[in-house]
């Protein structure tokens, strides 16, 4: 079986096939879900919240990271494993690349940081250093604060025009994937088609390269709120890799992100 790379996210992309992604933070799920057919695995800082039951993903630390990137790099086979950055990991570039070096380490093959046009230089670093980066943006959980809560992006003009600028710089700087979490669905195609790097969405509408979404969601593990952009795969299924397969094969069959999930 052929290891998912950055090269074939880029495939992907230039066939015209979507692909799938889902956060994990064990071993035993993280085989689960590379077994369903799933290409991407995030250890993603929102295992603060799902995992540790914190409000926001915050409080989590490098090593909390560390941790569950060695825990994912031994279930998993074929899935390319993507992994975040916590908060302040981008307080300056030295930082930045220790952090990013210690997680390579650990297994992760992709690294994923939040951030807009600003981090363009620590990106080109990592970038000649061997180290693909994933620059998330739209919804970056980790300016909660500053956002004034979990609230989509990019809804005013000038707001989506620099969503667009900030993917069309970072991609230029090196990036060699963009994240977006939370933009109205024309947002997600205008960055789609602004940069030749893979985009994958999280309610970002259907017209971007993947899908991401957090396994606990899929599985219909949510405590009270439901996201718009969240669907449960279990209803239906008998097993959880029977839901991760459904929800494979409802990206790569176009059925998912239906209007109904789409700002
Ligand atoms: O931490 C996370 O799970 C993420 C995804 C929501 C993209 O960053
Ligand atoms: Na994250």
């Amino acid at each position: 079986m052929k290891r998912v790379t950055v090269t074939t996210l880029a495939q992907y992309k230039q066939r015209g096939e979507p692909f799938s992604c889902l956060t994990a933070y064990d071993a035993t799920l993280a085989r689960c879900a590379d077994d369903a057919g799933v290409d991407v695995l995030l250890v993603g800082d929102s295992l603060g919240m799902v995992l540790q039951g914190h409000a926001s993903t915050l409080p989590v630390t490098l090593d909390d990271i560390r941790y569950h990137t060695e825990c994912v790099a031994r279930g998993k086979h074929r899935s390319l494993l993507m992994v975040d950055l916590p908060f302040m990991s981008n307080a300056d570039t030295g930082q930045l690349l220790r952090d990013a070096g210690e997680l390579m380490r650990a297994g992760a093959e992709l690294i994923k940081i939040e951030g807009a046009a600003w981090m363009a230089d620590g990106i080109a670093e990592l970038a000649c250093r061997g180290v693909p980066v994933c620059a998330h943006l739209g919804l970056t959980p980790q300016s909660v604060h500053q956002l004034g809560g979990f609230k989509v992006q990019g809804k005013a003009e000038a707001e989506a025009m620099r969503i667009v600028e900030d993917a069309r710089q970072l991609a230029e700087a090196g990036a060699a994937v963009i994240l977006l979490e939370c933009v109205p669905r024309d947002v997600g195609k205008a960055v789609r088609d602004a940069v030749e790097v893979p985009v994958i969405g999280i309610g970002a509408g259907p017209d971007v390269d993947g899908q991401i979404l957090v396994m606990h969601d899929v599985l219909g593990l949510n405590s009270g709120y439901v996201p718009r952009f969240v669907k449960n795969f279990l209803t239906g299924n008998d097993s959880i890799e029977a839901a991760f397969r459904a929800y494979d094969g409802a990206v790569k069959g176009r059925r998912f992100p239906a209007e109904e999930h789409t700002f």
